[in-house]
């Protein structure tokens, strides 16, 4: 049987990552991965040019059963230290919003530099592995291409989203295997869906967006909002399905700032000759302007004719939308999946079991989710450093 002194599972990010920290002269490390090519999710990510870090990381960007536990490893690699690295290896990036950096160029510059920071380890593509088991003070890891014995293990294996690219649920059942606990999981930062009678009123705004702003569960933010065929998406949605729960109400705020009806009162005296769409679409673009007015029955109405109480109503539509969508895309399409290994059985500071000395878990397949902007690249590298760090 061959022997290695870290297996590294899964060569996404944060397996990368590890292998690059972990490297020390006399060390035998492997990293074993069943998809053909390494960190596909960095070659897609952030629209192709790789989210890498937010410079706002805190622990408070992050859903987590325990919210605390993801402190310790990121206060201790900071996005500033990942950004020296790309720095280091000449790639250029810009900051877009929000503290969040992109590659100027193509997202595949940051595998490249993750490759060449972990040259010396040995990169085993296209192999699948099946198990892992505790031998005698180590560990047993089948793959297809036989069994290895190796002194621990770090399992980055990932989370469930997007099963297309090679995505498993197989952490969890390693973590399992070896009696840790696993918090329920679901996909996150996705689209949200509608019920057919909701469809029907939003299916022909599909392909429009507008700034808007939704407070739910604790989330609160301001993006843009972008009507689908299946309901709705864009960041604003992605960011607050990770708070949702299927089955709630999301109210939505579809001019954040502006008080819809107050607004319309005022001009009711002004300009009471308009239309009640060509009123409301000073607010918002025409297309969702036109929806509202036709909703109501006034499109073509004057705004002078309208009542106080009507007004309110199609204020309250737009300031307070009510919606209750009935469900996700799920993990096709989700860039995230909520939950994990259950951080009560890992210790913060080196990601090890506590129960299993030598076996590591890091990056999604813990129970550590940010936000949408990078946050998700920081913990893998956070979370990859310090178990890196340990072994
Ligand atoms: P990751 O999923 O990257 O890697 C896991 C690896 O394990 C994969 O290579 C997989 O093939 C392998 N594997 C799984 N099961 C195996 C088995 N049984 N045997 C062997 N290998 C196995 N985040 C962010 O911060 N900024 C961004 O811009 C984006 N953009 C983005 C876009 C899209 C479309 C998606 C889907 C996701 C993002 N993300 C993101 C999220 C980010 O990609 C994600 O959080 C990290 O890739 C997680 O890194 P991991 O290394 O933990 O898992």
């Amino acid at each position: 049987m061959e022997h290695a002194d870290l297996v590294i599972l899964g060569a996404g990010a944060a397996g990368l990552f590890c292998a690059g920290t972990a490297l020390a002269p006399g060390l035998r490390v492997v990293v074993i991965d069943h998809a053909a090519k390494p960190a596909e999710k960095i070659r897609i990510s952030g629209g192709g040019r790789c989210n890498f870090t937010n410079l706002a990381t805190s622990r408070d960007r992050f859903l987590s059963q325990n919210p605390r536990f993801a402190a310790s490893a990121l206060s201790r690699y900071r996005p500033e230290a990942f950004v020296a690295l790309v720095d280091r290896a000449g790639i250029a990036w810009h900051e877009k919003t929000q503290g969040q950096l992109f590659c100027d160029g193509r997202a595949t510059q940051i595998t490249d530099m993750l490759l060449a920071r972990m040259r010396g380890a040995e990169l085993r593509l296209g192999t699948a592995v099946t198990a892992v088991r505790a031998a005698g003070g180590r560990f047993e890891v089948q793959t297809g291409d036989g069994t290895l014995s190796a002194a621990r293990v770090v399992v980055a294996t990932g989370g469930k989203s997007i099963p297309k690219m090679g995505a498993t649920g197989f952490a969890y059942d390693i973590a399992r295997t070896f009696g840790l606990r696993v918090t329920e999981t679901r996909a996150g930062l996705v689209p949200l869906t509608f019920a057919e009678q909701d469809l029907a009123r939003c299916r022909p705004l599909a392909g429009l967006s507008v700034e808007a702003r939704i407070r739910h569960r604790g989330g609160d933010f301001r993006d843009a909002l972008l009507f689908t065929h299946r309901g709705l998406s864009g960041p604003v949605i992605l960011q607050i399905s990770s708070f949702w729960q299927p089955g709630e109400m999301l109210e939505i705020d579809l001019a954040p700032d502006i008080d819809v009806a107050q607004a319309l009162k005022a001009q009711r005296s002004k300009a009471g000759r308009m239309t009640m769409a060509t009123a409301l679409a000073q607010f918002l673009p025409q297309r969702l302007a036109d929806s509202i007015a036709r909703d109501e029955d006034v499109a073509d109405r004057r705004l002078a004719d309208q009542t106080n109480a009507l007004l309110q109503t199609i204020g309250s539509r737009v300031n307070r939308w009510q919606i209750r969508p009935v469900g996700t895309e799920g993990y096709r399409t989700a860039e995230v999946t909520l939950g994990g290994i259950d951080t009560r059985d890992l210790d913060a500071r080196s990601m090890q079991a506590r129960q299993v000395r030598g076996l590591h878990f890091i990056g999604e397949c813990v129970d550590v989710t940010g936000w949408l902007g990078g946050y998700n690249f920081q913990w893998a590298w956070a979370s990859a450093q310090a178990a890196g760090e340990a072994v």
